[in-house]
């Protein structure tokens, strides 16, 4: 399995949150259908994330059920994590919902996407826990458009399992080691990915910049319209 050619250096592109970052993004996702930058995420989003995930209780956490509306249903064989859906009002992520916002009017303006809402959850993974092969747009439904994942675990060493793998319609696959601040963006409908079996708790947030739907069945965000 290849390393990843481009991975950026958090040291060329300046303070993360900057617009360096999101030009890295928007020309990586459209040369190649995916970016993956350690260290993008800015620090108080990443503050505000891990506080509000060392908040969550056992109860906060659903089972991750696959596909939406009538045809959730969960697939133990598919991905065993659980989800915590997060809320546009909650104040506690309100930076998350400021960079998000950021990045989705950049994307729209350079590669004229026409996103319209994001909605996003925090993951948490225990040992033993996997995510399967998956595409995270839903067939015939065409409006999750950009997916973007980022890690909230510190210090993820080799041996520990738990990376994401991406598939690219053109390229070998890549692996994603699940460390604090990384960013990754991916082409929701395009790119094929899985989350190797971890050794150890692993905590993710994954978020997808929706376009209108395309389906006849009312399908609103989950958040932040
Ligand atoms: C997802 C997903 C990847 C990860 O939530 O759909 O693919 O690395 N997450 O947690
Ligand atoms: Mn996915």
């Amino acid at each position: 399995m290849n390393q990843p050619n481009n991975v950026s250096s958090a040291r060329s592109l300046g303070e993360p949150g900057g617009y360096e970052w999101f030009e890295k993004f928007a020309t990586d996702l459209s040369e190649q259908d995916f970016s993956i930058c350690p260290g993008a995420l800015p620090p108080t989003v990443f503050e505000a994330l891990s506080r509000k995930r060392e908040s969550l209780t056992d109860a906060d956490y659903s089972d991750a059920s696959i596909g939406r509306r009538f045809k959730e249903q969960r697939n133990r064989f598919v991905r065993t994590n659980r989800v915590h859906w997060l809320l546009e009002e909650d104040d506690a992520i309100s930076s998350w919902r400021h960079w998000s916002f950021k990045l989705r009017r950049y994307l729209n303006r350079h590669l004229y996407l026409g996103l319209e809402s994001f909605e996003s959850h925090i993951a948490l993974y225990e040992p033993g826990d996997f995510y399967k092969l998956h595409i995270d747009a839903f067939r015939g439904e065409r409006n999750r458009i950009i997916s973007l994942v980022t890690y909230l675990n510190d210090s993820w060493q080799p041996g520990q399992g738990g990376e994401l793998v991406l598939y690219p319609e053109n390229g070998e696959p890549v692996r994603v080691i699940p460390e604090a601040g990384t960013v990754v963006l991916f082409l929701s409908e395009v790119v094929p990915h899985e989350v190797m079996l971890t050794n150890r708790v692993r905590h993710s947030v994954s978020g997808w910049f929706r376009v209108r739907s395309t389906s006849s069945l009312l399908d609103l965000p989950r958040q932040f319209p």
